[in-house]
């Protein structure tokens, strides 16, 4: 197995975050200095991945301006010497080759990936969302890359969530772990009541699959809220593991997530400056 394409999907609407996103996608919602979808690329870049498709959709176009090249921009930093920015800027429109096709209806994630088919072929790859940030040490995507090769099964991203959230996610009955840490996976249930979810496992929104998925796709009913359900499409797989995250993960969908995605990049980030003002700033209106 060799992981050289990512896929992105970046089509659904941020219901959540309304009215911030009535006419900009959540996928450019900034964390700190850079639009969240940045974070999304870069962890496919850093795990050595050049080809990137992002599922987009109506009222997306932001995205694709983004990835672009500023002529205009760049032409007035390098006037004015600001070096610094002038790199940073480039630095977007070169960080990968970047595709784009869009799905024409919002009929779920399931939905979303089908749209792949064509760009991907039968390799496989990695599948991240749009909208979630994995901040790790170590690449979320090329851990799960390292060991879908090693197993070459399609593999996910687990993470125990309070048994209470546990009906917002897809979740996984996973057996007896191997000795390399993975998890294989039994069972998987989209959106399951408390009650009937047969774990805490959830499924984080990192993924790298093999094509077989493609058909799988196909074979599959829409599920719950009526969408054609990825989750669904993956427990038909003939194997298919899990690997717990390690790492901090932000929806950026939902507001407590994105401020503490914006807190926490802030105190982390290697600018000192910043991180003593945004100390000084959280402790003061705490104790004020
Ligand atoms: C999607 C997937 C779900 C996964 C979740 C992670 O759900 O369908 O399996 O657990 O992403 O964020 P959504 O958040 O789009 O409802």
């Amino acid at each position: 197995m060799d992981v050289n394409k990512a896929v992105i999907p970046a089509a659904g609407f941020g219901t959540r975050f309304l009215p911030v996103t009535k006419a900009q996608p959540k996928e450019m919602m900034p964390v700190l200095d850079k639009p969240t979808i940045q974070y999304v690329v870069e962890e496919a870049v850093d795990a050595g991945i050049d080809d990137i498709l992002i599922i987009t959709g109506r009222g997306k176009q932001s995205i694709e301006r983004h990835f672009d090249k500023s002529y205009e921009l760049e032409a007035e930093l390098a006037a004015a010497g600001k070096d610094d920015r002038l790199d940073r800027v480039q630095e977007i429109a070169d960080l990968c080759d970047i595709h784009y096709v869009r799905q024409k209806e919002r009929d779920g994630l399931g939905d979303a990936v089908r749209y792949a088919r064509k760009h991907v072929g039968d390799e496989p790859f990695a599948l991240l969302l749009g909208d979630t940030i994995v901040k790790s040490e170590v690449s979320c995507t090329a851990k799960l890359i390292d060991h879908a090769e090693a197993h070459g099964e399609s593999t996910i991203s687990l993470e125990a969530v309070p048994w209470e959230k546990v009906s917002a996610y897809g979740v996984a009955d996973v057996g007896e772990r191997s000795e390399d840490g993975s998890l294989p996976i039994e069972e998987l249930v989209e959106k399951p009541a408390r009650e009937d979810a047969p774990s805490n496992l959830a499924i984080t929104g990192r993924y790298v699959l093999t094509s077989e998925i493609f058909d799988l796709l196909e074979e599959t009913e829409p599920g719950v809220g009526g969408e054609l359900q990825l989750t669904d499409a993956l427990r038909k797989l003939p194997a298919i593991r899990g690997v717990e995250l390690d790492g901090d993960r932000y929806d950026i969908g939902n507001i407590p997530d994105w401020l503490q995605a914006n807190l926490e990049m802030a105190l982390t980030h290697d600018d000192g400056e910043m991180n003593d003002a945004v100390r000084t700033l959280v402790e003061e209106e705490l104790d004020g």
